[in-house]
């Protein structure tokens, strides 16, 4: 299984890895809880997702990215614990590297999750979850030992949508697929990263939360005047 990234193209997906789509559900406002799956997309042994934005058959590539998209993987070839700052918490600590931010949104439930770690009495269960949905993995929970504190992820890929402000999110990769960059180093491998799909991150090919000042759509996803999207 493998995430081949083509030079100024899409994102080649290799050894049948299970396709889904899924979206927000509320906590209040603007703030999710936790997502969901609503779509599982056929599993074909290869398939090529659209990395550029411009293709008409979304998520999958169509040969937009042929009208100069410029897909130059700018992202820091650093290791997530050289990147990310500790933040002390009472019975666990928060390491966070910002430039990987989704801007998904649960890490500022209530108080938000710096807070939260902080205080005796808070529901480490409600920590957990606020840093388990970061789909971007710019947070990650480690114990006093310095051990990460990771869901149990399958190895698939999800198609992300911010129903609750209207806009198509990142591409989500879980449990650890390697991604080999189109100039064939494969990034770190981590448990949860989220790769750019609107095609304009200033640090591809990772999400860096632009998706969401561009009001990036999936037409197809969000069209029809039902709102299937608002949950
Ligand atoms: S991606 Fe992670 S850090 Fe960024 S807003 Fe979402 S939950 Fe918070
Ligand atoms: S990467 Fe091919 S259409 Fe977007």
């Amino acid at each position: 299984m493998k995430i081949k990234i083509l030079k100024d193209g899409p994102y080649l997906i290799e050894g049948s890895i299970p396709l889904y789509r899924e979206i927000m559900v509320k906590y209040k406002m603007l703030i999710p809880e936790r997502w969901e799956k609503v779509e599982k997309f056929e599993t074909k042994e290869s398939y090529a997702l659209c990395r550029c934005g411009l293709s008409k058959n979304k998520p999958f590539c169509d040969g937009s990215h042929k009208k100069g998209f410029n897909g130059e993987e700018t992202a820091e070839d650093k290791p997530f614990n050289e990147i990310a700052k500790k933040f002390e918490g009472k019975n666990f600590d928060l390491l966070d590297a910002k430039p990987l931010c989704a801007s998904a949104r649960f890490c500022i439930k209530k108080e938000g999750v710096w807070e939260a770690i902080k205080k005796e009495e808070n529901e480490i269960e409600e920590i957990k979850q606020m840093v388990f949905n970061c789909p971007s993995g710019r947070l990650v929970l480690i114990d006093k030992n310095g051990n990460p504190v990771e869901p149990n992820f399958e190895k698939e890929i999800s198609i992300l949508e911010d129903n609750l402000t209207g806009v198509s999110s990142a591409i989500w990769v879980k449990g650890g697929i390697p991604i080999e960059s189109s100039k064939g180093f494969i990034y770190e491998i981590r448990n949860r990263v989220t790769l750019c799909r609107c095609g304009k991150s200033s640090n591809k090919p990772f999400c860096d939360g632009t998706h969401l000042k561009i009001k990036f759509q999936d037409e197809k996803y969000f069209s029809g005047g039902d709102k299937k999207w608002i949950i």
